[in-house]
């Protein structure tokens, strides 16, 4: 394959954009290598702009589960563009997805919308501490909830201390209210809770985790961080933007029965357009302004063309909800299909799968928490990746993210996929 094309325009970028991206995953800097720039899409396949095409396993890191430029996404947002493409002020559709969305997720009264999943995450603790009156929160390490400052929080020198910031413009006043859990480990979560008695407003978490590969909760790890939560008295907040009208209609709140306070959305619930929104029930929804006293505003947020998206997204799998289980049998066969390629060829390997998230992790042992997946081989993983994409198949930049399948991917690009690891994998 040529790049040519896509290195100058990265070259280009590079002068005026910092790194040359607007979004650092994007720049291949964990597997090497240069970005390879979209040109166009359709269904399950990605044309670049040296007129290479790819099968493509990250979907826009998600919103495409129907495929790209999937016909009445398009056809809704180009009818509203004609009509206007933001007032400030607020139109039908909002009320029209707001009450579509209630419908389809479980323990919800009300939802706002905002402009991404980082702003959906944020405001969501906002809220959690402004309903709670408490000024920490928990969260697992391995788990993503955007940039806002309270998130890019690493673990202290020890489980029980204070986090510190891991990026600098954090500052500690920040990292102190923020506390490390290790996902998937209720005693450690116990612990932590117990020696901040009465002071955690709430605890995040992606229900399956998807930003350090894919990790599904194991022993009902949920259904236990329900009951921590109940009993003394902190928020569940289910970061679903990746999981949230992916897994199920009602996301990982259906999925495992557990219901969280607040639920994150974002991903596809905007349809590919930049959309987040956060819901609960209404003794806390009703704790935002302007009801409430807790702030939270945008001027884009409800954006015509953003509602007509996500809200045609949104019809789509409510009148097809056959289509959660299409999608896991998809997964499942890629499943077994690499899981013989690899075996075959005597790579060690973990591949991890809930839905129509799955991963690859270059390790033999079980993967269930950031560490684990920090330990895997990631040599193997940059072979992995750039020999796939050689074979035409773009799966995401980087070990430590899951792959979003799209219903738009037949079996037969499976195959084509399983074939390309069977190749790959006697190289890595
Ligand atoms: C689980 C999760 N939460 C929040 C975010 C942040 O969303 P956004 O990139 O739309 O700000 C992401 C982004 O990948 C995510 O995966």
């Amino acid at each position: 394959m040529l790049y040519q094309r896509s290195s100058s325009l990265f070259k280009e970028a590079e002068k005026v954009i910092p790194g040359g991206v607007n979004s650092p995953v994007r720049a291949f800097g964990a597997v090497g290598g240069t970005p390879i720039f979209a040109k166009s899409a359709k269904g399950a396949y990605v044309h670049d702009e040296d007129g290479n095409t790819y099968i493509d396993y990250i979907n826009s890191w998600g919103p495409m589960i129907l495929g790209h430029a999937f016909e009445p996404v398009v056809a809704a947002v180009i009818e509203k563009a004609k009509q206007g493409t933001s007032f400030g002020m607020p139109t039908a559709i909002e009320t029209g997805i707001a009450k579509l969305a209630i419908s389809m997720v479980p323990n919800v009264d009300k939802i706002r919308f905002v402009n991404s999943g980082t702003e959906a995450c944020m405001s969501a603790v906002r809220l959690a501490r402004g309903y709670t009156k408490k000024d920490k929160i928990i969260k697992f390490s391995g788990c993503y909830h955007g940039h806002s400052d309270a998130f890019l929080i690493a673990a202290g020198s020890g489980a029980i201390t204070f986090g510190t910031p891991n990026s600098p413009g954090v500052t500690q006043g920040t990292a102190k209210d923020t506390l490390l859990a290790k996902f998937n480990d209720i005693a450690n979560v116990t612990q932590l809770v117990e020696s901040n008695k009465g002071e955690i407003a709430c605890i995040i978490i992606e229900p399956v985790a998807g930003n350090m590969g894919c990790i599904p909760p194991k022993d009902n790890f949920l259904q236990k961080l329900r009951s921590l939560c109940d009993k003394h008295e902190i928020l569940l907040i289910f970061d679903e933007v990746m999981t949230g009208f992916r897994l199920a209609a009602g996301g990982a709140q259906e999925l495992y029965k557990v219901n969280a306070d607040i639920v994150c959305f974002g991903k596809v619930i905007g349809g590919g357009l930049p959309v987040g929104a956060f819901a609960a029930r209404n003794e806390i929804m009703d704790y935002l302004a302007p009801l409430g006293p807790v702030y939270q505003a945008g001027t884009l947020s409800g954006n015509p063309l953003a509602m007509a998206a996500g809200l045609a997204m949104l019809q789509h799998l409510n009148n097809d909800n056959s289509v959660f289980s299409r999608l896991a049998e998809k997964t499942e066969y890629l499943h077994q299909g690499m899981a013989k390629a690899l075996q075959e060829n005597k790579v060690n390997h973990t591949i991890n799968r809930m839905g129509s998230m799955i991963s690859i992790h270059f390790e033999a042992h079980e993967v269930y928490d950031f560490e684990t997946a920090a330990n895997a081989n990631n040599e193997s993983f940059k072979r992995f990746f750039h020999g796939m994409l050689k074979e035409g198949v773009y799966i995401a930049p980087s070990a430590f993210e899951t792959w979003f399948i799209s219903d738009a991917l037949s079996y037969e690009d499976l195959d084509t996929t399983i074939k390309a690891v069977e190749k790959v994998s006697k190289n890595l």
